[in-house]
């Protein structure tokens, strides 16, 4: 296929190195954004009169009917080009001819691509968000569920206090919708337009940035022409928001993971996002919260790889900046295919209510509380801290819980104790009477939960 740029060259490149050099195996997902930003190219051309109006519709109609086409599969992205941008033009050119040869007027690539990419990246971003709501759903449904299931709650992986399941779930809930929030944030400043920057000095034409930036849904424009074609902090931040989500959806399926052990039996998660052991009978492996887990190094290693790509270059493009593409698009593959299989996980797992109050019976996670009934009595709380301790440690040789001490035993270290401190340690209590605003009482629960609903799509 002709190259666009073969204007003072001699020799045809060498076949590896027009391979190497090639991205329409990367680039040619962005068909649509690179045909949306050149008809809007195309109308500002002829609205200006830099192009005839006739040149302008013919082009625009040219590329409506190739966007068909692709969209349609009646016509194949042809894998020789060097990249999206040359092969849609060499065809629109193919197709209507001379009329064909003037779309690149007062553009470059470079502003092309880095529209393209912006157009792209908005695109993916409401996905992204999309997915993340049906995470949140899924995450609201099993906490509707569960407002009163008693658990442990943990620090240092130690039973610490009781917890409802409802409120250990939507501690995750929380963190998404922050992430829904920073990938909202990165599209506003992402959501400029580069196009008309060129090359990187501009043009001579009389061009109208804020027409092709109104046609195409931006904000605004980019300031300066040098920064519009070689700033990829878009990217940047997209992806750190990305490794975010995969950070949060790793802890949240390392704790799958751990509560679906033997050991723990808090939850089954369905046969559907588990496997069997081709060896031993009696397996039931969480492969689908591994994976999601194991895919979280992947989208980091996306977020260094721009990181790294960017920090040398002088300004403005450079041909290293085609390696843009492939890291944010396999980070927005990635976040995509875990979000995707993440909702329906939760949705479907089993929670096992039982399992969750006989952990949290032995564990002593009410002996904070205990030291509350002494405190709220008058005692000081350091004071009451020492007796509960000693308690457990008594509790711990005798091989009973808090509930099961006798009252006498109470009465030996503290009068202030009385029959209701048997009702003041129980479990269920204990978590919802923790009426502190953000705690895990019922009504705390019904409020997170009216706070994440404000998320869903
Ligand atoms: N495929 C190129 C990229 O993705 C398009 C821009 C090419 N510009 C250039 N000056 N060679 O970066």
């Amino acid at each position: 296929m002709d190259k666009l740029w073969a204007g003072d060259l001699h020799k045809a490149l060498d076949k590896n190195a027009d391979d190497f050099n090639s991205s329409i195996h990367v680039d040619s997902r962005m068909y649509s954004q690179d045909i949306r930003g050149s008809m809007a190219h195309a109308t500002m051309l002829g609205a200006m009169g830099i192009i005839s109006q006739k040149d302008a519709d013919a082009i625009i109609d040219g590329l409506g009917d190739i966007l068909d086409d692709l969209d349609a599969g009646k016509l194949e992205i042809d894998q020789e080009a060097e990249d999206i941008h040359t092969f849609i033009e060499n065809e629109l050119t193919s197709r209507i001819g001379e009329s064909g040869k003037r779309l690149h007027t007062a553009r470059s690539r470079n502003d092309q691509v880095a529209t393209d990419l912006r157009l792209y990246l908005r695109d993916e971003s409401g996905e992204i968000i999309q997915l993340i709501s049906k995470v949140l759903e899924a995450i609201i449904d099993q906490a509707q569920e569960h407002k009163t299931t008693i658990m442990p709650g943990y620090t240092h992986l130690q039973r610490a206090q009781p917890v409802s399941f409802a409120h250990h779930i939507l501690a995750y809930a929380m963190m998404l919708t922050r992430d829904i929030t920073r990938i909202k944030d990165c599209v506003k400043r992402m959501n400029h337009n580069p196009l008309g920057s060129c090359a990187l000095a501009g043009t001579t034409y009389n061009t109208d940035r804020y027409m092709t930036a109104r046609s195409l849904g931006f904000n605004g424009i980019t300031m300066n022409s040098m920064d519009g074609v070689s700033d990829r902090d878009f990217c940047i931040e997209l992806l750190s928001a990305m490794a975010t989500v995969m950070m949060h959806l790793s802890r949240f399926s390392e704790e799958l993971i751990l509560w679906s052990s033997w050991e723990f039996k808090f939850v089954e998660l369905d046969d559907s996002f588990t496997t069997g052991s081709s060896i031993m009978p009696q397996k039931k492996n969480p492969d689908i919260a591994e994976l999601v887990r194991g895919k979280t190094g992947r989208v980091y290693g996306d977020l260094v790889t721009m990181l790294t790509m960017l920090k040398g270059l002088p300004l403005a493009y450079n041909k290293d900046m085609q390696e843009d593409k492939e890291a944010v698009f396999d980070a927005i593959d990635t976040v995509k295919m875990c979000l995707t299989v993440f909702a329906p996980m939760i949705r479907t797992m089993k929670v096992l209510p039982e399992n969750m109050l006989k952990a949290a019976g032995h564990g002593f996670i009410n002996a904070t509380d205990l030291a509350d009934y002494l405190t709220k009595k008058g005692m000081p709380f350091r004071t009451a801290y020492k007796i509960t301790g000693d308690l457990v440690a008594w509790c711990t040789h005798e091989g009973i819980t808090l509930n099961q001490v006798p009252m006498e035993k109470y009465k030996e270290l503290s009068d202030l104790f009385q029959e209701d401190i048997y009702e003041k340690i129980d479990l269920a209590y204990c978590t919802s009477s923790r009426i502190s605003q953000g705690g895990p009482s019922p009504a705390s629960i019904d409020r997170q939960i009216d706070y994440v609903m404000d998320f869903i799509l």
